[in-house]
């Protein structure tokens, strides 16, 4: 049963609703934090939305020794914890008759002989048309492996009217080379266009107004160039530390957690040329040309910092330091905190750097693209009338308060021409009435739809490794990073980076 095709349907055409046509998801990875507290309620959300299709069906695969309402229970569960929109009995219903459960190891020939009957069985019974995307919420360590058993049993190869997918989050490797095998991995089995790499900051409705506010405007994109702007900072702060994550986390560090997917995704919305359109293709060939356009950092001693966290205080609570924390090593040299300024060379962006900051157990959480405007070259007002005006600046508030700030200045009224900053506010809570979805729920309807924009294609991972490859290995050759206490806005080191620039890190 495929979906009816209208010619006349025009995919951009935002009063036609996107719903997924006749559909599954084959889950691996179901007893993790990744389905528990994003897919599984991502799924629901949709569902709750009418925007998964009567028939949309769930396989969940896991290792032997769950019962088939295990895996019901454990969707239930981590929907009723995490789900976004009200719980609904009837929606519940609905979806719940599509759930199957897989047992067995990803080197169980028989676990995966089961999987294609229950497709077969779910194609008959539900109506999935043999459309399924096959998500990997598993440690890329087993990519190898679940792909290799998807194409030796032909389930990743798709029918002539179907369509098969696969889902993949990061880490994409973790670096230049061992992002190469992965991609070599997952290009022996799929298709380049049935890879959907997800970068969960593309499906933040503060991230894609970036290019809603730069392109469909006229009045930003005049001064989006190294004439007016002075410099960018991207901020991505988190007041938690790693919670339970010690295993993924040591040894990765923040660098590689999301500098290497996040920001530098970010990084390149603000910096990009106008796409001829939002098709994929045409997003991608000027993110490309962002990614390439980054000098090969130099004198990195001066133009990156890290850090790690002590113990301090959260939130009125006393917090353990990152190698107090369970699981890590008293020994680890892993970084929680990382800045680096980038400096894209082109005729737009010569001269000015993009500072980008992250980090565990900072102050608050916060993540926020700050564009920070030259000072006007001339000041007619005396030099006591200004001195409480800084830059004009630009913030895109991507969380916790979605919005955007223009700071500028105002004359503060009385008598005397006194001039110093003030903001101008949009917020999407003042402004909208529907509350943003979660990335999860777009991304995931995006792959059911078949629709690529979104997500980063490999050559960008390439670049994207090409650019902190140089930073981690510099990192790695000194040691430990400095610490500093939790609650904090990172190490001294940070401070002094942007110091030597003559600027000063943004509170936010
Ligand atoms: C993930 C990182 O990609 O993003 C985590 O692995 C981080 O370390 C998380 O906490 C933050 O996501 P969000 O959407 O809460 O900003």
């Amino acid at each position: 049963m495929t979906a009816p095709v209208n010619p006349l349907r025009d995919p951009q055409d935002r009063r036609l609703p996107r719903i997924a046509g006749p559909s599954g998801l084959v889950l691996f990875g179901v007893t993790g934090d990744l389905s528990r507290k994003k897919v599984m309620p991502a799924i629901y959300d949709l569902a709750n939305r009418g925007l998964l299709p009567p028939g949309f069906s769930l396989i969940g695969f896991a290792r032997r020794g769950w019962a088939e309402q295990d895996f019901a229970q454990i969707v239930h569960d981590s929907v009723r914890e995490h789900a976004r929109t009200e719980f609904r009995e009837e929606v519940w219903h609905q979806l719940s008759e599509g759930f199957r459960f897989v047992p067995g190891d990803f080197d169980d020939d028989a676990a995966f002989d089961q999987l294609r009957r229950t497709m077969d069985e779910l194609d008959a019974v539900r109506g999935t048309g043999g459309n399924f995307a096959f998500y990997l919420a598993i440690p890329p360590s087993f990519f190898g492996a679940v792909a290799g058993q998807l194409k030796k049993h032909a389930l990743a190869q798709p029918g002539t009217d179907s369509w098969r997918r696969v889902v993949v989050e990061k880490p994409f490797g973790h670096d230049l080379v061992s992002a190469r095998e992965l991609n070599a991995i997952l290009d022996q089995v799929f298709a380049p266009e049935a890879i959907f790499r997800i970068d969960h900051y593309l499906g933040k409705e503060t991230v894609q107004n970036i290019l809603a506010m730069r392109f469909a405007n006229n009045l930003f994109e005049p001064i989006w160039n190294s004439n007016y702007v002075d410099h960018v900072q991207i901020t991505m702060a988190e007041d938690i530390g790693i919670g339970g994550r010690a295993g993924y986390y040591d040894g990765v560090g923040a660098a590689r957690d999301v500098i290497q997917n996040h920001l530098l995704q970010l990084m390149a919305l603000v910096a990009i040329e106008e796409p001829t359109s939002f098709a994929a293709d045409s997003l991608r060939v000027e993110k490309l040309k962002i990614l390439r356009s980054v000098a090969r950092p130099s004198r990195l001693d001066q133009t990156t910092a890290r850090g790690q966290y002590a113990a301090g205080w959260a939130g009125g609570v006393h917090v353990p330091g990152f190698l107090e924390e369970e699981g890590i090593s008293g020994s680890s040299t892993t970084e929680t905190f990382a800045a680096v300024r980038l400096d894209i060379q082109t005729r737009r962006w010569a001269g000015v750097p993009f500072y980008l900051r992250t980090g565990k157990r900072l102050g608050r959480r916060v993540t926020e693209v700050a564009v920070v405007f030259k000072k006007a070259p001339y000041q007619p007002f005396g030099a006591t009338s200004t001195e409480e005006l800084t830059e004009n600046a630009l913030v895109v508030r991507v969380q916790p308060d979605e919005g955007m700030t223009i700071r500028f200045g105002a004359k503060v009224p009385g008598t005397a021409m006194e001039i110093r900053d003030v903001n101008m506010d949009f917020a999407y809570g003042g402004t909208f009435t529907e509350a943003s979805p979660e990335a999860y729920e777009r991304l995931i309807l995006d792959v059911l739809l078949g629709d690529p924009p979104l997500f980063p294609q490999h050559e960008e991972v390439e670049l994207s490794w090409r650019i902190l490859d140089p930073i981690i290995e510099h990192w790695a050759r000194k040691g430990s990073p400095e610490s500093y206490p939790a609650g904090s806005w990172g190490p001294e080191s940070a401070v002094r980076m942007l110091a030597r620039d003559g600027r000063t890190w943004r509170r936010p």
